[in-house]
């Protein structure tokens, strides 16, 4: 008589829940990857102003009030790179100090980032991309900072998936200074360099991580992490 194997199943309640943003190091790296080029044109400038040669084009607004871009490419430099280990799960669920002390440090970061942003829109005359893209950097620099404050309210009263949503959109928002060194310069040699064409190629930078972020936090659980079932993170309010 042949012996049947009987498949055992394990209750799906006694499954340890799926980590929806994946556990291994592709997420962060990817970030950073992103966040090179303006990350490094940044540094050129912070180089250039510190009396250093002149390697990226001369930008008058900069030359004339150098202070908030400084500020402005320090901490956009820390949000970036910083930022993108928040995303790591394995790091959250093994250092879940780590996660807190750093998201504190990038809280303030990140509310200077969009401070500066918003000041240099405000106050430097004449940037290209004119009244729209004027427009359009205001709602993201008030937009950006909403998302941090609504971010830490919500880990404060322990709303996990508002607070991850809400951080998701405030990194994106961000980040976008990495898509738009594809975006702009496509557009432009497209388009040619009008306050037109300069606006809605910078724009679209920032529409495209928008739309991502909002898949992202949107996704099925598990789309990433199908094969790899981690415990739940651990999260306590910052
Ligand atoms: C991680 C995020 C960001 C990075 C890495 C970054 C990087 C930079 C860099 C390197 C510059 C100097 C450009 C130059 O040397 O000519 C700059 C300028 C500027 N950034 Fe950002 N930025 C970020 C986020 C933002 C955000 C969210 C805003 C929106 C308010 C913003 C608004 C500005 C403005 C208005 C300028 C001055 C542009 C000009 O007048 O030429 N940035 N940024």
């Amino acid at each position: 008589m042949t012996r049947h194997t009987v498949p055992v199943t394990r209750p799906a309640a006694r499954r340890p829940p799926v980590d929806r943003d994946g556990s291994g190091w592709h997420l962060p790296v990817a970030l950073v990857v992103l966040s090179l080029v303006p990350v490094v044109a940044g540094s050129l400038r912070l180089l250039e102003l510190a009396g250093g040669p002149q390697l990226l084009p001369a930008n008058p607004r900069i030359d004339a009030s150098p202070a908030p871009v400084v500020v402005h490419v320090l901490t956009a430099a820390l949000y970036a790179f910083l930022g993108a280990f928040q995303f790591s799960a394995r790091l959250r669920r093994r250092h879940p100090g780590w996660h807190r002390r750093s998201g504190r440090i990038l809280i303030a970061a990140g509310l200077i980032v969009a401070a500066s942003g918003t000041w240099m829109t405000l106050f430097y005359p004449d940037a290209p991309g004119g009244d729209l893209l004027w427009g359009i950097r205001l709602l993201v620099g008030s937009a950006m900072a909403a998302s941090i404050v609504l971010g830490f309210t919500a880990i404060r009263r322990r709303r996990i998936a508002a607070h991850r949503a809400w951080m998701i959109r405030a990194y994106a928002l961000a980040v976008s200074a990495g898509t738009q060194a594809l975006t702009q310069p496509i557009g432009e040699t497209l388009f040619g360099t009008s306050d037109l064409s300069t606006a809605l190629s910078v724009g679209s930078g920032w529409i495209i991580n928008v739309a991502v972020a909002e898949w992202v936090i949107r996704r099925p659980a598990g789309l990433w992490a199908r094969r790899r079932r981690a415990p739940a993170t651990s999260v306590r309010p910052l």
